[in-house]
């Protein structure tokens, strides 16, 4: 059995609470035989800071590089709302996603039947849904420069940020796209406003580029992002993969995990390219949701997004497709045997806290051995 070396980086607010559970099901794995993790801790956003001053630490960082893979909880709170801009908890995730370029993040929006009804859209519309975002993740408007808040006349001030893409980044997340959508049912829709914008211009254009040259087999729609976003909340099953630039898509990304119920339900990964000696493809895993404050430290947290983020890890870093299968089934299983925590509680279910619904989860997956 192949030992997977696994990077942890809880972060803050509830990511330390889910962590805590998704090493209950990496144990449990480890325990049976399926899988061998060898495990590094350290710490990310406003722990890092709080320890370091740095909202990653280089040796946070050097263990990012060494790793297969790395699982993140949450970054961000109120607790560290004035700390310096190039320090704030962000930077540190970001500074992941930049330096180890993961360009690719991938975010599945599935509905379970079982959850349905608590979805803010009916259950008609959301019952079966099965998306995937796949979002832009190192470009844009996040790292695009000039990013600047200057004096100018009169005691005014003028903020810019600037959003660029070149060729090659939407070609990259393009083909992706496509990849994705042939293992699926064949359909990408693509989502930027070229109607206002050049960045969107080259980007309609080099996505129906690649799709004529490549993927004529995959169907192409190009979308408005404004659009697509009415068209996410009005007929969201129309849908198979979309593939959208780094703001778009994080926006996006937040509507579709409200179709399915609760921010805490939505697993990520953010993919880097292949790596030509290695073969290895840099990966973090994380969560859609963020650090949560209101509840953090409560045991209320819904872990379900954190042991779905190992669920991609087994599935597209080290091939374990089965046992990936396996922890989703697990998942389904406990949602289909009523437990719920408060994010996705509803009248007649069993309540649980966070280390409840993951022993649940465990309790699962020993059922189906
Ligand atoms: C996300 C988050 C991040 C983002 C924040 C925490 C920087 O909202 O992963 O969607 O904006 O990308
Ligand atoms: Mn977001």
């Amino acid at each position: 059995m192949a030992t997977h070396k696994l990077l942890l980086l809880p972060g803050d607010g509830i990511g330390t609470e889910v962590m805590a559970e998704v090493k209950k099901v990496m144990s449990w794995l480890d325990a049976q035989g399926i899988a061998s993790f060898a495990i590094e801790e350290d710490l990310v956003g406003g722990a890092a800071y709080d320890s370091c001053g740095l909202p990653i630490s280089e040796e946070a960082m050097a263990k990012a590089f060494a790793a297969d893979a790395i699982l993140l909880g949450a970054v961000g709170g109120p607790k560290w709302a004035n700390v310096p801009y190039e320090a704030r908890p962000e930077a540190g995730l970001l500074r992941l996603r930049k330096d180890l370029q993961l360009f690719a993040n991938l975010r599945p929006a599935l509905c379970y039947p079982a959850l349905a009804d608590a979805s803010s859209l009916k259950r008609e519309l959301v019952e079966g849904l099965d998306l995937l975002i796949v979002r832009e993740l190192t470009g844009g408007v996040y790292f695009g420069e000039p990013k600047t808040i200057t004096d100018i006349s009169d005691g005014q001030k003028r903020a810019v940020d600037t959003q660029v893409y070149e060729s090659y980044e939407i070609e990259r997340i393009a083909r992706v796209a496509f990849e994705l959508a042939r293992t699926r049912r064949g359909k990408v829709v693509s989502t930027e406003k070229h109607n206002v914008m050049k960045t969107g211009v080259l980007w309609k254009q080099v996505v129906s580029e690649v799709h004529g040259s490549e993927y004529s087999d995959v169907t192409l729609e190009h979308q408005l992002a404004d659009s697509c976003g009415m068209q996410l909340v009005r007929a969201p099953k129309q849908f198979d993969v979309i593939v959208t630039d780094n703001l778009f898509g994080d926006i996006l990304s937040d509507v579709a995990a409200m179709l399915t119920g609760s921010l805490g339900m939505l697993p990520s990964a953010s993919l880097g390219g292949v790596e030509e000696i290695s073969g290895k493809r840099r990966a973090l895993y994380e969560p859609v949701h963020g650090a949560a404050p209101d509840i953090a430290g409560k045991g209320l947290a819904n872990p379900i997004a954190m042991v779905g983020s190992l669920a991609m890890a087994l599935r597209y870093s080290f091939g374990q497709i089965e046992a990936a299968d396996r922890v989703e089934a697990a998942i389904a299983g406990v949602l289909a045997a009523g437990y719920r925590t408060g994010d996705i509680y509803s009248e007649g279910m069993t309540r649980v806290g966070t280390a409840g619904m993951g022993d649940a989860i465990v309790a699962e997956l020993g059922k189906a051995a």
